[in-house]
C-alpha cells in the first residue's frame, strides 16, 4: 500500500491510510506490515500527563488481552514527542499499576493526525481529539467515532462495535441496538417480492419475523 501525505477526512469504507511511524515500541513501524492480518483500534487521545487520557489508556491497557482474543491489535496516537510518551509510560506504571502493552506513536509532526482527520480545529487546533478508527484485515476502515476532549471513552463500546462488525462479516447478519455477542442477530431485509415470500414462511419456525423486513435469528458467536 501507497503512503499518502496531506490533511485528509478518512470515512467508513475507505482504505486505511498508511503511514511509517516512530512509537513506543519501533523507531519506523509500517502501520501496514504491523496490523498484518488483525482488525486494529487506532486511537488517538489529545495530550501525554493528562488525567482523562491516563484512565483511557491505562484501561485499553487492562482491556489488551480482550481484544487480542478477537484478534485486533491497540495502537495510540498523539502529537507528543517519543521522550514524553516514554516518560509517561514509565508514570503510569508507577502511578497506576498499568503497563501499556501497545505501541503508542509520537505524531509530533501531526502527519498521521492529517492524515486521518484527528484535530478538529474547531475543538482544538494543536491536540487531537479522542478519535477512534477500527480498522478490518483488509485495511478498510470500519467504524469512526470521535470524542471531545473533555469526555473519556467507553472502552466497552468500542469492544462491543469490533465484535459487532466481526459478527457481521462472519455470519451475513447485522446487528440490532444495544447487541451483546450471544444475542439475536438482524437478518438482512428481503430485496425482491420472491424473497418477501420466503421471509415470511419462517414465521413462527426459525426466525423472528416481526414484518417482511425486521426478522431476528439466534446466532452463536465464536
Ligand atoms: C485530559 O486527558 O484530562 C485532557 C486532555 C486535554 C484536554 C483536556 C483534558
Amino acid at each position: 500500500m501507497t503512503e499518502t501525505v496531506g490533511t485528509t477526512m478518512p470515512r467508513i469504507g475507505d482504505a486505511a491510510p498508511d503511514f511509517t511511524a516512530v512509537t513506543t515500541h519501533s523507531q519506523a513501524m509500517k502501520f501496514s506490515e504491523w496490523q498484518g492480518d488483525s482488525w486494529v483500534i487506532l486511537f488517538s487521545h489529545p495530550a501525554d500527563f493528562t488525567p482523562v487520557c491516563s484512565t483511557e489508556l491505562a484501561e485499553f491497557a487492562r482491556r489488551a488481552d480482550e481484544f487480542a482474543a478477537i484478534n485486533t491489535k491497540l495502537i495510540g496516537l498523539s502529537v507528543d514527542s517519543i521522550h514524553s510518551h516514554l516518560a509517561w509510560v514509565e508514570n503510569l506504571k508507577q502511578t497506576l499499576g498499568v503497563e501499556i502493552n501497545y505501541p503508542i506513536i509520537a505524531d509530533l509532526d501531526t502527519k498521521v493526525a492529517q492524515l486521518y482527520g484527528m484535530i478538529h480545529p474547531g475543538e482544538s487546533a494543536t491536540v487531537t481529539v479522542r478519535a477512534v478508527f477500527i480498522i478490518d484485515p483488509k485495511r478498510t476502515i470500519r467504524a469512526i467515532i470521535y470524542y471531545p476532549l473533555n469526555a473519556g471513552r467507553n472502552i466497552d463500546e468500542i469492544y462491543r462495535i469490533t465484535r459487532a462488525l466481526q459478527a457481521a462479516d462472519a455470519y451475513a447478519c447485522a446487528t440490532p441496538v444495544n447487541w451483546r455477542p450471544g444475542e439475536k442477530v438482524v437478518v438482512p431485509p428481503p430485496k425482491t417480492v420472491e424473497e418477501v415470500a420466503e421471509r415470511l414462511s419462517h414465521k413462527g419456525k426459525d426466525y423472528d419475523v416481526k414484518d417482511f423486513y425486521l426478522s431476528l435469528r439466534e446466532q452463536k458467536v465464536a
